[in-house]
Order: structure tokens, then sequence, then C-alpha cells
């Protein structure tokens, strides 16, 4: 041992000592000696854990220590006998080793109940069934371990904001590797999923919406697994949130059609990482439109494309056309609270019609578009009803201020007329 590292560790050992006698309220018996920490606090680069980042660790947080992961002797100064091999040190892991120290607690769950009831201890079943953990037991330390998404030495609850695994951060977590040209050469997969997926529907909402429930990688990938329990593929993953769209599309001719053509479902259509808010021109006949993709002029999944986007022109049109009235006569102060009221629920009809464009059956379409239409004739005529009653009451208040101008003039001419009979008189 060098002068230098047994100074430190002098120094640690003492002044731990020293600090827990003097602290009042706090005994040596309270705090466990740690000469682990004491030394390698002051140690330079990967040999490095401070106290302050030790401190954000869940582990340190329930009451673990270093050799509770790393084995050796906590309470010797000397780091030959302090990390000594034959008192159980096993110094740090790498690769698999990593995988089997966090499972001797991990997947242990009579010691798990004691700190959480509701922890599930399946983590490092599920790592294996993933393509990391697979690669990994054949060798290949490239790949995600415990530690690689979780951090070390500052691992956090999950539900902490700070944690690596947490919604928000879980995209640079993975990017890390999947977004380095370097760590994926080897395996010949592309490097934009993180870039694509932050140009998605769902990293707005999840980001810059605040809506926890939207997905990010793991959402899909799984957290451990190759997929989210209960999912058989990450393909048929959309299903567990967007579940209208995925019965629609299972009882819908595409079901069959898509799985002879060896293709997934959404996916196919949408895309997996860059998935945008649908528009109006994804469906029909024009050039954009997917259903041209496979449905040529004549067949019956070409005219009903066209149908389908008819409709929901149709129906789009005519809720532009009752709001342009109506808020035409709001402006102008009329009461107009019911039509208003209508023209939500003829909205949700235009929502509830784009979801039947996953049915693929044009007939389905059509029965949400003629209930929003049966709305809009009612807004478009209340709509005009307003209007024309303002217009009504207008050309009333010209009226009686001619007739009230006229009474006045009148008056003026009568009261002068008498005045100028009585200078007469
Ligand atoms: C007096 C200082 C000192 C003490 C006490 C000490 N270490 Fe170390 N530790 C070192 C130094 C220096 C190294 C790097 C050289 C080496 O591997 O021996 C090191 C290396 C390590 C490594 C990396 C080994 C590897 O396989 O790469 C781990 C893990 C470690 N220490 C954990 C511990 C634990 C756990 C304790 C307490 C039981 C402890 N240390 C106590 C100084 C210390
Ligand atoms: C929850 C388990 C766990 C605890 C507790 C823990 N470590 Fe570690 N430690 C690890 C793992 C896993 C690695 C290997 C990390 C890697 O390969 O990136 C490691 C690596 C290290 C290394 C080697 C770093 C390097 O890159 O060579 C040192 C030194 C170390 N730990 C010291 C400590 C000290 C000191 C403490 C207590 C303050 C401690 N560890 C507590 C799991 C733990
Ligand atoms: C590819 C990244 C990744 C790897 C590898 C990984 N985890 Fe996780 N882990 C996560 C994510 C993501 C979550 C869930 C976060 C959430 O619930 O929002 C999580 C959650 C956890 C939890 C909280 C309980 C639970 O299961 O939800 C524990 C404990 C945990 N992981 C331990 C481990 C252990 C042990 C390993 C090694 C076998 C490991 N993790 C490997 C990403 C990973
Ligand atoms: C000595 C036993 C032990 C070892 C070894 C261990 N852990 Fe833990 N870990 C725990 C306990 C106990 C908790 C607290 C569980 C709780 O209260 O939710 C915990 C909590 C966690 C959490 C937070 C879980 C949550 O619900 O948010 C993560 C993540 C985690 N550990 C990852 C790891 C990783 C990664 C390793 C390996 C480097 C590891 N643990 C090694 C015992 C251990
Ligand atoms: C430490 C680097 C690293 C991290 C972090 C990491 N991965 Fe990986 N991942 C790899 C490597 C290497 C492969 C192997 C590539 C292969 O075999 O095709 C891989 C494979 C995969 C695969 C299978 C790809 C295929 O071949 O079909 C998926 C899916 C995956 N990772 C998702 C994730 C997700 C989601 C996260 C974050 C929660 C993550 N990874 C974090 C390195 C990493
Ligand atoms: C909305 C769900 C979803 C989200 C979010 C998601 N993925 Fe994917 N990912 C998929 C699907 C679906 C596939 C295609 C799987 C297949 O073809 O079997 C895929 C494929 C992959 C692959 C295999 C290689 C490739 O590009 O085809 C990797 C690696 C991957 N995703 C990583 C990530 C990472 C990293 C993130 C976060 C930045 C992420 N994914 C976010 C659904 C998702
Ligand atoms: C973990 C749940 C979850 C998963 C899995 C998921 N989504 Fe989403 N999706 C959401 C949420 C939440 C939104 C945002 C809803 C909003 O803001 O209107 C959303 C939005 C969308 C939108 C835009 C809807 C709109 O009206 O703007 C599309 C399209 C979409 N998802 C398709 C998919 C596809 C395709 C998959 C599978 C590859 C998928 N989603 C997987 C939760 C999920
Ligand atoms: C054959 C292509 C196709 C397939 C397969 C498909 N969709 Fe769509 N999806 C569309 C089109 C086209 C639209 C736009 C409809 C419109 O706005 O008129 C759309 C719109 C959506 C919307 C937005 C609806 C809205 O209110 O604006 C969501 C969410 C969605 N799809 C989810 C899914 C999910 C989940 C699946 C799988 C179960 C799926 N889609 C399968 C073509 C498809
Ligand atoms: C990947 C190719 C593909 C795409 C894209 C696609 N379809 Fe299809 N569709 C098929 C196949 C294959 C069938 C079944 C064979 C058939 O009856 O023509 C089918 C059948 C249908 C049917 C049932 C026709 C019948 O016989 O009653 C409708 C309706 C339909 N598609 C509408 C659409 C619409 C609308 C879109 C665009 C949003 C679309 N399809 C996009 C391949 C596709």
């Amino acid at each position: 041992m060098t002068s230098k590292l047994k100074w430190i560790a002098w120094v640690g050992f003492w002044g731990t000592l020293c600090l827990n006698l003097l602290i009042p309220g706090r005994t040596f018996a309270q705090t466990k000696q740690n000469t682990c920490l004491d030394c390698h606090s002051a140690l330079d680069g990967n040999l490095q854990v401070t106290a302050d980042k030790w401190a954000t660790d869940i582990h340190m947080v329930k009451g673990f220590v270093c050799v509770d992961c790393h084995g050796g002797d906590p309470t010797q100064m000397d780091d030959k006998v302090a990390m000594n091999r034959a008192k159980g040190f096993i110094g740090a892991p790498k690769g698999l080793a990593i995988v089997q120290m966090c499972g001797k607690c991990h997947s242990d769950a009579a010691f798990m109940k004691k700190y959480s009831p509701a922890e599930r201890v399946d983590q490092v079943s599920e790592y294996f069934t993933s393509v990391h953990g697979k690669r990994l037991k054949d060798g290949d330390i490239n790949v995600a371990t415990c530690v690689s998404c979780h951090g070390v030495h500052e691992i956090r609850l999950v539900s902490d904001p700070r944690a690596r695994v947490y919604p928000l951060n879980v995209a640079d977590t993975c990017g890390m590797c999947h977004s380095n040209p370097q760590v994926m050469a080897p395996y010949h997969i592309k490097t934009k999923q993180k870039e694509d997926y932050l140009k998605s529907v769902h990293y707005e909402a999840l980001v810059k919406k605040g809506d926890l429930s939207a997905p990010t990688c793991n959402k899909c990938h799984g957290n451990h697994g190759a997929t989210p329990p209960g999912i058989g593929s990450v393909a048929n993953v959309c299903g567990q949130c967007h579940a209208v769209f995925a019965d629609l599309f299972d009882k819908s001719p595409h079901k069959a059609a898509f799985a002879k053509m060896d293709l997934p479902s959404c996916v196919h259509c949408h895309g997996n990482h860059e998935i945008k808010k649908p528009t109006d021109d994804l469906l029909g006949v024009a050039d954009g439109a997917l259903c041209v993709q496979c449905h040529v002029a004549g067949d019956a999944g070409f005219q009903q494309a066209a149908s389908m986007r008819k409709g929901i022109d149709q129906l789009k049109s005519a809720l532009a056309n009752s709001e342009a009235l109506i808020t035409q006569a709001e402006q102008k102060g009329m009461e107009v609270s019911q039509p208003t009221y209508d023209l939500i629920e003829g909205r949700q009809d235009l929502t509830k019609a784009r979801t039947q464009v996953h049915s693929f059956n044009a007939a389905n379409v059509e029965g949400d578009v003629k209930e929003g239409l049966k709305i809009t004739v009612r807004t478009e005529e209340k709509g005009r009803q307003a209007l024309s009653e303002y217009q009504f009451r207008r050309k009333g208040l010209a009226i009686s201020l001619i007739i009230i101008l006229a009474v006045i003039v009148t008056l003026y001419f009568k009261i002068k007329d008498i005045e100028h009979r009585q200078k007469e008189e």
C-alpha cells in the first residue's frame, strides 16, 4: 500500500470516528463503518465514488453499503485487507457477472418482499428473453446490462424524474448505444430510432404535453424482456393503448390480407418510430393516399377508399360551414349556446368516422358521417335563424328609430305651431 493511500484511509477512518463522536445524538454504532467509501471518495477517475454521488443511490437510502454488492471488509483501512478476495471481495463485475450481482437480491422474492411487498422479481429472467440478454449469454459485452440503463452508484427509484429510466430520459438512455454508429456497426441495424422518435406524435404528447401515458422506447420494447408482458410481437404493441383501432382492424378484411402478405398491421401504414399525426390525405385514391399503394381502379378496396374519403370530406365541410355561421352570429351577440354544443357532437362523429376507417368497410364510415350530417343540418339551420333574427332585429330597430324620429319631428313642429299661435293671439 502506498503511503498516500494509507494516509487517505487513516484520515477517513479517524475523521468519520471523530465526526460520529462529536455530532450530538449520533453514536458510532448507528453509522456502519465504511472504509471503502472513505478511501474511494478520495480516489480519481473511474475509481472515485464520492459520498455525494453515493447518497443519491436507492441502495444507500435502503441502508446497503459497498460490500453488499462487492464483498470485502469495510472495517479495514488497509486496501489489501479490505479488498481481499479471500474475504469475498469480487471486484468490479463485468458482463454476465453484473446481471448475477443484481439478481442476487432482485431475483430473491423473499428478500425483496422485506423492502417492498409489490416489487417485481422478474427482471433477470425477463432480461434473458431480450436480444440484449441472449447476446450477453453468447459473450457479447456491447449490449445493455442492468447498469447501462440504471447507472451505477447513483441508481434511483424508477419513479424519480432524475432516474435514467424515467419516461422523459429513456430515449437518451437507449440512444447512448442505439444512436451511436460505432457501437451498432457490427450489427448492421439502423441508428435512427431516437432521431425518428423525437419527431413523432408520441414524443410530442410525452414531452410537450406532459402525457406520461404516451410511449417511449421501453413502453413498446419492454423494460427488460423482448416485448412488454402479454405482447407476442413488438409490431402488435399499438393495440395495448389504441384498443379500439386494433379491434376494428382485427375484424376487418385487412387482418387476413395483411397476414397473408406477412405485413405488420398498424406499423405498415403509420410507421414505428416516426409516427406522425394522420391527415385525411392518407385516405382515398389521390396521390399520397396509403390505399393506392395496393388498390387499383376498379377493385372493391379502391371504390370504398374513395367513398370513405368523400364522406369524411363532406362532413368536414358541413361542419366548417356551420362553424362559420355560428361564429358570425355569436360575434353579433346572438344566443347560440345550443348549436355550439351540438357542433361538439358533430365533431365527435367526424372523429368516429376517422376511427371507423380501420374497419375498412365504407358502410361503417358512412354511418358516422350520416349521424354527423344530421347534426350539421340542425346547426346550419340554427345558425341561419340566428343571423336572420339579427337582421330582423336590426330592421326593426331602424324602423322604430324612424318612427321615433318622425314623432319627435312632428312634436317639434306641433310645439312650434302652438308657440306661433300663442304669439299671434
Ligand atoms: C485505502 C484505500 C482503499 C480502500 C479502503 C478500498 N479500496 Fe477499493 N480500490 C483502491 C484502489 C487504489 C483500487 C485500484 C487498484 C486495485 O484494483 O487494487 C481499488 C479498486 C477497487 C475496485 C475495482 C476493482 C476491479 O476489479 O477493477 C472495486 C470494485 C473496489 N476497489 C471496491 C472496494 C470496496 C468494496 C472496498 C471496501 C471493502 C474497498 N474498495 C476498499 C483503494 C481502496
Ligand atoms: C448495487 C450494487 C453496487 C453497490 C452497492 C456498489 N457498487 Fe461499485 N460497482 C457495481 C457494479 C455493477 C460495478 C461495475 C460497473 C460497470 O461495469 O460499469 C461497480 C464498479 C465499481 C468500481 C470500479 C469502477 C471502474 O470503472 O473500474 C469501484 C471502484 C466501485 N464500484 C466502488 C464502489 C464503492 C466504493 C461502493 C460503495 C460506496 C460501491 N462500489 C457500491 C455495483 C455496486
Ligand atoms: C435496456 C434497459 C434496461 C436494462 C438492461 C435493465 N433495465 Fe431495469 N428497468 C428499465 C426500465 C425502462 C424500467 C422501468 C421504468 C418504469 O417503470 O417506468 C426498469 C425497471 C426496473 C426495476 C423496477 C421494478 C420493475 O421491474 O419495474 C428494477 C428493480 C430493475 N429495473 C432492475 C434491473 C435489473 C436487476 C436489471 C438487470 C437484469 C435491469 N433492470 C436491466 C430498463 C432496463
Ligand atoms: C443487496 C441487495 C441488492 C443488490 C445486490 C442490488 N439491489 Fe437494487 N435494490 C435492492 C433493494 C432492497 C431495493 C429497494 C426496493 C424498493 O424499496 O423499492 C433496490 C432498488 C433498486 C432499484 C429501484 C427500484 C424501484 O422500484 O424503483 C433499481 C432500479 C435497482 N435496485 C437496480 C439494481 C441494479 C441495477 C443492481 C445491480 C447493479 C442492484 N439493484 C443490486 C436490493 C439490491
Ligand atoms: C450499452 C448499449 C445499449 C443500450 C444502453 C441499449 N441497447 Fe439495445 N442493443 C444494444 C446492442 C449492442 C444490441 C444488439 C444488436 C443486434 O443484435 O441487432 C441491442 C439490441 C436491441 C434490440 C434488438 C434489435 C434487433 O436486432 O432487432 C432492441 C429492440 C433494443 N436493443 C432496444 C433497446 C432499448 C429500448 C433500449 C433502452 C431501454 C436499449 N436497447 C438500450 C446495445 C444497447
Ligand atoms: C410506438 C412504439 C415504439 C417506440 C416508442 C419505439 N419503438 Fe423501436 N420499434 C418498434 C417497432 C414496431 C419496431 C419493428 C419491430 C419489428 O419489425 O419486429 C421497432 C424496431 C426497433 C429496433 C430494431 C431495428 C430497427 O430500427 O428496426 C430498435 C433497435 C429499436 N426499435 C429501438 C428503439 C429505441 C431506441 C426507441 C426509443 C428512442 C424506440 N425503439 C422506440 C416500436 C417502437
Ligand atoms: C403506451 C401507449 C401507446 C402505445 C404502445 C402506442 N401509442 Fe400511439 N398514442 C398514445 C398516446 C397517449 C397518444 C397521444 C394521444 C393524443 O395526444 O391525442 C398517441 C397518439 C398516436 C397517434 C396520433 C393520434 C392523433 O389523433 O393525433 C397515432 C397515429 C398513433 N398514436 C399510432 C400508434 C401506433 C401505430 C403505435 C404502435 C406502433 C402506437 N401508437 C403505440 C399511446 C400509445
Ligand atoms: C391500411 C392503412 C392503415 C392501417 C393498417 C392502420 N391505419 Fe390508422 N389510419 C389510417 C388512415 C388513412 C388514417 C387517417 C384517417 C383520416 O384522417 O381520414 C388513420 C388514422 C389513425 C389514427 C388517428 C385517428 C384520428 O382521429 O385522427 C390513429 C390513432 C390510428 N390511425 C391508429 C392506428 C392503429 C392503432 C392501427 C393498428 C391497429 C392502425 N391505425 C392501422 C390508415 C391505417
Ligand atoms: C399493403 C396493401 C394494402 C393497403 C396499403 C391497403 N389495402 Fe385494402 N386491401 C388489401 C388487400 C390485399 C385486400 C384483400 C383483397 C381484396 O379484397 O382486394 C384489401 C381489402 C380492402 C377492403 C375490402 C374490399 C372488399 O372486398 O370488400 C377495403 C374496403 C379496403 N381494403 C380499403 C382500404 C383502404 C381504405 C386503404 C387505405 C387507407 C387500404 N385498403 C389500404 C391491401 C391493402
